[in-house]
């Protein structure tokens, strides 16, 4: 058993409390955050946890193995830095940092320290994604051609982040867990229709050195809510639907056959209209099994599955793609080594 402290308890780090109190690898919850309004919201659900305005305090206490950061993302880099500074295991919400050298400077610290560094790409623990990932590497939809995803619906506009740090990390986080691979070369389109100097709209395109392709359109000014990832393959094709709330992916059974023409005038292509099937996935809060991972990974001395190094690899290409974005998209060639790590 362990005790771990949520720092930032805005939207989304609540549900991160909830998860650590109903967890039995949990001990004592401890919750920090600077707005004493939002402690007092969490002591009224959760009369049992501790909670302090100071996360010097958090890193003082002895008695905590383990900080789970939910702040903004300018806060990330700093707050881990003093996590792990402190002896602490840390899990960081996405994205990572907002610098790939503050990234690598935070493994390098948690290597070094042996202390446990995760990543909230909670994507990766969602059951359609785990059986995308499943079906992609059994080799059923062929060679992977593209992958298309669009994940955009109206606000919330953020103040300090754009939209590619926002909502980005999702997509990429899941494009990379499903292909095993980091792009080679980066492009990316957007602007900032609503706040100067804060992109609201942002479309990422992708080449990998396996010949696949893949394009993410993300944004906060969209009528209605979209979440959708098509992947196009050799053989099949899939696509997800993570607003549906039943078969949220379907494999079709579609392509098109190309043979070199044996005569002059021979019709060369045919179209394969198959069957669509839609796989069973199983039923749990993808956060659930987050927070399980992180705190298995504590008590076990285990990697957990969405590592610092998986959140470096979502930073360099949000770092590119805003490169490429302020460069009128400017084509952005990771070098080698940044496409292996
Ligand atoms: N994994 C997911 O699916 C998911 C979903 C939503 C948000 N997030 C991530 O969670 C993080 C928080 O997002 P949010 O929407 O909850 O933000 P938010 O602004 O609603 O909440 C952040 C909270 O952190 C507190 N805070 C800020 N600086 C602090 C500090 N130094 N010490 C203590 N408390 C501090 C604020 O008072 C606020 O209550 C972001 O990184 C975001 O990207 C992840």
């Amino acid at each position: 058993m362990v005790n771990v402290a949520v720092i930032g308890v805005g939207y989304w780090g609540p549900n991160l409390v909830r998860n650590l109190v109903e967890n039995s690898l949990c001990n004592d919850v401890v919750v920090c955050d600077v707005d004493s309004a939002k402690l007092e919201k969490i002591l009224r659900r959760y009369p049992g946890v501790r909670v302090t305005t100071q996360a010097e305090e958090v890193f003082a206490s002895r008695d905590v193995d383990a900080v789970m950061i939910s702040t903004p993302p300018m806060t990330h880099y700093k707050l881990a830095k003093r996590s792990i500074e402190a002896g602490k295991h840390v899990f960081v919400e996405k994205p990572f940092t907002l610098a790939s050298a503050e990234g690598e400077e935070l493994i390098d610290l948690a290597s070094r320290s042996k202390r446990v560094l995760m990543v909230g790409h909670t994507f990766e623990y969602s059951p359609p994604v785990r059986k995308i990932r499943e079906i992609v590497r059994s080799g059923e939809l062929g060679k992977i051609f593209y992958v298309s995803s669009t994940r955009v619906n109206l606000g919330l506009h953020q103040k300090d982040s754009s939209v590619l740090w926002d909502l980005a990390p999702h997509d990429l986080s899941m494009l990379f867990y499903w292909l095993d691979e980091m792009p080679t070369e980066v492009m990316a389109t957007g602007k900032d229709f609503v706040q100067p100097g804060i992109p609201d709209v942002a479309f990422i395109f992708m080449r990998f050195g396996s010949g696949t392709i893949a394009h993410v359109q993300v944004s906060w000014l969209a009528p209605s809510k979209l979440r959708r990832t098509t992947v196009v393959g050799s053989a099949k094709m899939l696509v997800y639907d993570d607003t549906q709330n039943i078969e949220q992916v379907k494999i079709f059974d579609k392509g098109v056959n190309y043979r070199d023409p044996n005569t002059f005038g021979e019709y060369q292509l045919s179209y394969r209209m198959g069957d669509i099937v839609s796989p069973r996935l199983e039923t749990y809060e993808p956060l659930q099994a987050e927070v399980t991972d992180f705190l298995e990974s504590l008590v076990n001395g285990r990697r957990p599955s969405a590592t610092g190094e998986d959140g470096l690899r979502v930073v360099r290409v949000l770092e590119a793609a805003e490169r490429s974005l302020s460069n009128s998209g400017h084509v952005e060639v990771l070098p080698r080594e940044e496409s292996l790590v």
